[in-house]
């Protein structure tokens, strides 16, 4: 039974990039299926770094076929652009990527829907999107009348499907007091049909081609975006992100049925991160955070913006681990905690005058918990060299029984640097 599938289990860049690279080798296939270019994943192979947003992480194999599925929110510039960015670094990626004819498009329209409802949706507090304008093009996917799917980009009628969308979108704007009011559907049309030539060769139907291969017992790997705490439905709503971003999303996003998911690899770093607005219990807004900050470089892969820092949430993990039917852990960035003398992980949050393991489906109840802290000790050595479990200091080999123990679920990879070789495989 073949299919795999990597899910973040925090607020996102949890590495995902970099354990789909390292699982690659052992599969047929990877899969993006939900998201945009609201991803940034980092890909370290033999010291180049590669930044991807929309191309699987397995791009780096050619034999490998990557998909982009039909749950992906497809910006065609940015795919573009990284396709020609990947080639001219000696990356193929040619017949090796195929992109789904039922992913919906993002026009210039969502970037500026974007821009101006991200401080609408909240009562004070900005989302802090990424402005990729991924919410309002899940959202036009969702109400239908106004949206585009990229097999609509080759049918007869396209132009004047934009002509009528961007007449709808005018009228919008033009309520709405924006100049975006302008938008000109015949330049719209060329820049698209520009783009569309040049995706043809790429464009399928994947739904099928993915259901035949899971049928014919192909490796498939599914490789999530975002983290399971921005999960539309299940996540910290509504700081989050439009898709489902925990384990549940990968049928949906892929047409791929549950039953052909035999491993979940959950992914977290040895800490918690967050970019964007919304509730955050284990953050350090102190030395602490900065320190993180400063060892972990946790600087937004996508947006550059610094990311908020703070302990390791297990209350919040175990709930993502459970919610994405999770079997291992990949425990990402340990390194980053190596200078520090004491760590802090949260085992129970306290909420209303009771200690509870639950996480609060309401954004204003994760506000008022209060983190209950379970002190271990640091390790303070270096470990980025360290390649066996064995050969790690008690302390972290403790630090990570701890998290295993705490999540219920074993830890198989180890990471102590962004690159491929820096990797511990504990089963190994
Ligand atoms: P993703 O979105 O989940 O793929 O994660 P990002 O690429 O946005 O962020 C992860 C960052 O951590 C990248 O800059 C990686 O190169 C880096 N990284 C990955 N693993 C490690 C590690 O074990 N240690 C350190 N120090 N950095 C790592
Ligand atoms: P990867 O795949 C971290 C966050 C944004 C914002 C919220 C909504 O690299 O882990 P959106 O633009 O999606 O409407 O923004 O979600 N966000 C991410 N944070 N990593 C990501 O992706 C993210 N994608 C979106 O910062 O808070
Ligand atoms: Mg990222």
């Amino acid at each position: 039974m073949p299919a795999t599938c990597v899910i973040g289990l925090q607020w996102g860049d949890e590495a995902k990039g970099k354990v789909v690279d390292l699982l690659t080798e052992q599969h047929d296939i990877v899969v993006r299926y939900q998201g945009g270019a609201n991803a940034g994943h980092t890909v370290v192979r033999d010291g180049q770094t590669f930044k991807l947003s929309l191309v699987p992480s397995g791009i780096f194999r050619p034999e490998v076929q990557c998909v982009v599925a039909g749950g992906v929110v497809l910006n065609p510039a940015s795919l573009l652009g990284e396709i020609d960015n990947l080639n001219a670094r000696g990356v193929k990626v040619a017949g090796n990527l195929m992109i789904s004819d039922r992913a919906h498009v993002i026009f210039p329209w969502h970037v500026e829907e974007d821009r101006i409802l991200d401080q609408q949706c909240t009562s004070g507090e900005a989302l802090g999107t990424t402005m990729r304008g991924i919410g309002p093009c899940y959202r036009d996917k969702v109400g239908r009348a106004l949206a585009i799917r990229l097999g609509d980009l080759y049918r007869p009628d396209f132009r004047s499907r934009i002509e009528q969308v961007v007449k709808a979108k005018g009228h919008l704007f033009d309520r709405l007091g924006s100049p975006a009011g302008k938008l000109d559907a015949g330049e719209i049309y060329q820049q698209y049909h520009g783009y569309a030539e040049r995706l043809r060769p790429h464009v399928a139907d994947t739904t099928a081609y993915l259901l035949d291969a899971v049928e014919s017992d192909k490796k498939v790997l599914f490789e999530g975006a975002q983290g399971a705490l921005l999960d539309i439905d299940h996540g910290t709503f509504p700081f989050v992100t439009s898709s489902n971003s925990s384990g549940v999303g990968v049928s949906a996003g892929s047409g791929v049925p549950g039953r052909y998911i035999t491993k979940v690899v959950g992914i977290v770093k040895a800490y918690t991160t967050r970019v964007g607005g919304g509730p955050f219990p284990t953050e350090q807004t102190n030395e602490i955070g900065q320190h993180i900050r400063d060892r972990g470089n946790e600087y937004g892969t996508v947006t550059k913006r610094p990311r908020r820092c703070g302990w390791f949430d297990a209350v919040a993990a175990r709930y993502t681990a459970r919610l994405s039917g999770v079997d291992v852990l990949a425990v990402m960035l340990l390194d980053v905690l190596s200078e520090l003398g004491e760590l802090q992980i949260c085992t129970a949050y306290q909420w209303d005058g009771r200690r509870t393991t639950q996480f609060p489906s309401h954004v204003d109840d994760l506000r008022r918990v209060t983190p209950v802290y379970e002190s271990l000790p640091g390790w303070q050595t270096p470990i980025s060299h360290v390649r066996r479990l064995e050969d790690l200091p008690e302390n972290a080999r403790g630090y990570l029984r701890r998290l295993s123990q705490l999540l219920g679920r074993p830890v198989e990879v180890v990471s102590v640097g962004p690159d491929h070789q820096q990797t511990i495989l504990a089963n190994a």
